[in-house]
């Protein structure tokens, strides 16, 4: 794997920030946040394992989104323990003050900060977490340097990611979308962010060595993802809050949008267990220590 040219990350950096920090990414959040906790619970319980967390610890998250899981990293080192929340722009976290607010939680603090330019002293934290960010970054060198700088000498990284993309979130959605479209966007930039670029194997592993990790270790996990409604209510979720689909969504015509989504509901309904969608969820855990 090659280095990005600036020119490039500059570009990824753009694309970023118009993805995850507009208003209609922050509203559709807002709106299904609630449900998508309860959707990827798999994966929050994940990185609090991966992340070895006990009372006392000074913990950041990075790209905290809408606070999972930063919120329940709180619960997990109070109460003498404290977490810096972050993300790329306020507007995501400002719903996690609110949930943080109503729930009580004291320990824990907002900053808007990039992974790749964190404004943290050197050695400040115990661990680190990332819970679907690590695949967004533009420069995931400088990034995971980042990460490594900030944690103490002994500090823990622990990372969730998705996995590849021959799984049911992405097959029975944007993969049927990409069938429909006039013009099906290039391949992701092999050097470049994408949201499944770690279901590689390995490739977070050589990563997380390469910005000088030890112990570094990866591990491929099924998790359920549970949506307790309709399928039609979990399509419906899914257009809106998978930002970097967006683009590719709106590329169909009503008559291939209609086409579209009887295939989608056709394959969603799959893994409808009379209840409720039950699909399993293929995601990444990379986790590293300072030494
Ligand atoms: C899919 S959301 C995940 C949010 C949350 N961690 C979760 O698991 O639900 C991706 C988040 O990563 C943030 N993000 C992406 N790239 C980032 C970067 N370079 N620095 C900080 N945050 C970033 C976005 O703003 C967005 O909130």
């Amino acid at each position: 794997m090659s280095a990005p040219d600036s020119a490039k990350i500059q570009k990824f950096r753009e694309r970023l920030h118009e993805e995850w920090t507009g208003d209609r990414t922050v509203a559709a959040w807002r709106k299904w946040h609630a449900q998508i906790a309860a959707f990827t619970r798999g994966a929050t319980e994940a990185i609090l394992e991966a992340a070895h967390l006990r009372t006392g610890m000074a913990v950041l998250d990075l790209a905290s989104g809408v606070g999972d899981p930063a919120l329940s990293i709180a619960a997990e080192v109070a109460p003498s323990g404290r977490v810096t929340a972050t993300d790329l722009g306020p507007g995501m976290m400002s719903l996690a003050e609110e949930l943080t607010r109503k729930r009580g939680i004291t320990n824990i603090e907002f900053r808007e900060a990039s992974a790749e330019s964190l404004p943290f002293p050197d050695e400040s934290y115990d661990i680190l977490t990332c819970r679907f960010g690590v695949m967004f970054f533009p420069d995931l060198r400088k990034a995971l340097r980042e990460c490594f700088r900030v944690l103490k000498p002994g500090g823990r990284a622990a990372f969730v990611a998705w996995g590849r993309k021959e799984q049911p979130f992405f097959t029975t959605t944007a993969g049927i979308v990409l069938k429909h479209v006039p013009v099906p966007p290039p391949p992701p930039d092999p050097d470049g962010p994408s949201m499944f670029m770690f279901g590689e194997r390995d490739r977070l592993r050589r990563a997380l060595e390469a910005a000088g990790f030890g112990n570094v270790h990866e591990e491929d996990r099924i998790v359920a993802g549970r949506w307790a409604s309709s399928v039609e209510e979990y399509w419906e979720q899914f257009k809106e809050v998978a930002a970097p689909f967006r683009p590719l969504i709106e590329q169909l015509t009503p008559e291939k949008m209609a086409q579209a989504q009887a295939e989608i509901f056709a394959a969603l309904k799959k893994f409808w267990n009379g209840k409720e969608l039950d699909m399993p969820l293929e995601i990444v855990i990379g986790t590293g220590t300072r030494p």
